[in-house]
């Protein structure tokens, strides 16, 4: 089969589309034909070296895919060949068939896409279990979100409505804004343009948003801070903006409020059983179309840089995937 391969940790550019044997399920496992595969950040900072895991080379990145069971471990008893699942599988995603443990693969509906879905386990995933887990945002709250048309950060501007809270959207251009108002947003901030803390003050008064979603970091961070309610919860998820910035203590202090990490992959491991319920309540949400994923652009697997390289340059809108078959 053709597989997107890493054989040295560099820029995207460098991963080569070779054929390698075709993956075999150990024991607990099974093979998925991948229908679509999710590219997220992460995905570009590990084959640059600069993710918290560096997997041995040679790798194949990719650490999320839909589609078709094509083979089960003998020991493997709730799954069939045939049935269409979306897996978490960290690496290897990005090639026409991946192993994944039969623990990580849930049976998709009928109403799913196999796109959709693969855009789900990370990105969905990190925005549910920062919006419900760490911060307890409820209804009526407000939402702060940076880098809102982003993968994590346009998930969490769908999931935020979906649980009642309003939503200000904040990003670097009008049309990534426009995005983020058809998903639900109640209010928008262009922080290429505007003052994040004037804005802020002129869409909340004297309250400040309640809860902070921050995938963005640098120099946004500060500001967006500043202007928290009291008693809010501000989401340290990544700094896709570069910089990992600091804080004076005495604001937390000063507003009664707290940062609060958000490590998803950490929580899917220690929490299987959490993470499947919010997969689940995922689904469910898009089967009833109370939430719509944005697949904004497809790639063949041998312009998988592409995608890659459209993250990192800030160029997408929502999610991309890798359509190996297509
Ligand atoms: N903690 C966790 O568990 C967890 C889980 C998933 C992802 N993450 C991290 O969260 C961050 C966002 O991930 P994502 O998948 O949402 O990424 P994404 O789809 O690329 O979105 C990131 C957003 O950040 C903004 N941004 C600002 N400066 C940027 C820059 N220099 N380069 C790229 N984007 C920039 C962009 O919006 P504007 O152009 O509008 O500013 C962009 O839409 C990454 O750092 C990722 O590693 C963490």
């Amino acid at each position: 089969m053709r597989a997107l391969r890493c054989h040295a940790f560099d820029q995207p550019e460098t991963l080569s589309l070779d054929t390698v044997p075709d993956p075999v399920p150990a024991a607990g496992e099974i093979v998925v034909q991948v229908s679509a595969a999710g590219v997220n950040f992460p995905d570009a900072l590990m084959v640059m070296g600069q993710y918290q895991v560096r997997p041995p080379l040679p790798f194949t990145p990719g650490g999320e895919a839909a589609g078709v069971i094509t083979a089960v471990a003998a020991d493997v008893v709730h799954l069939q060949v045939g049935q269409r699942v979306v897996v978490f599988t960290r690496t290897g995603a990005f090639a026409e068939r991946v192993c994944a443990p039969a623990s990580a693969a849930t049976i998709l509906p009928e109403a799913v896409t196999s796109e959709v879905a693969a855009t789900l386990p990370l990105a969905f995933g990190t925005a549910m279990h920062a919006l419900i887990d760490r911060a307890h945002l409820v209804k009526g709250e407000t939402l702060l979100v940076l880098g809102a048309s982003g993968g994590v950060g346009l998930a969490a501007v769908m999931i935020a409505k979906a649980l009642g809270a309003r939503v200000i959207a904040a990003a670097s251009s009008a049309e990534k804004l426009a995005v983020c108002q058809l998903h639900g947003a109640d209010a928008c901030i262009n922080y290429s343009s505007e003052s994040l803390r004037d804005r802020l003050k002129e869409l909340t008064g004297s309250h400040g948003p309640d809860v902070i979603c921050d995938p963005v970091g640098g120099a946004l961070t500060e500001p967006a801070f500043r202007s928290i309610a009291w008693g809010g919860r501000h989401l340290v998820i990544g700094f896709a903006g570069g910089a990992i910035p600091s804080l004076p203590l005495n604001l937390p202090l000063l507003k009664g409020a707290s940062v609060i990490g958000v490590f998803w992959g950490a929580f899917e491991q220690r929490e299987p059983a959490a993470n499947a319920r919010h997969l689940a309540q995922l689904l469910e949400w898009v089967a009833q179309g109370i939430i719509a994923p944005v697949v904004s652009a497809r790639y063949p697997l041998s312009n998988g840089a592409a995608a890659l390289r459209d993250i990192l340059e800030r160029r997408v809108v929502g999610k991309v995937v890798i359509t190996p078959h297509a």
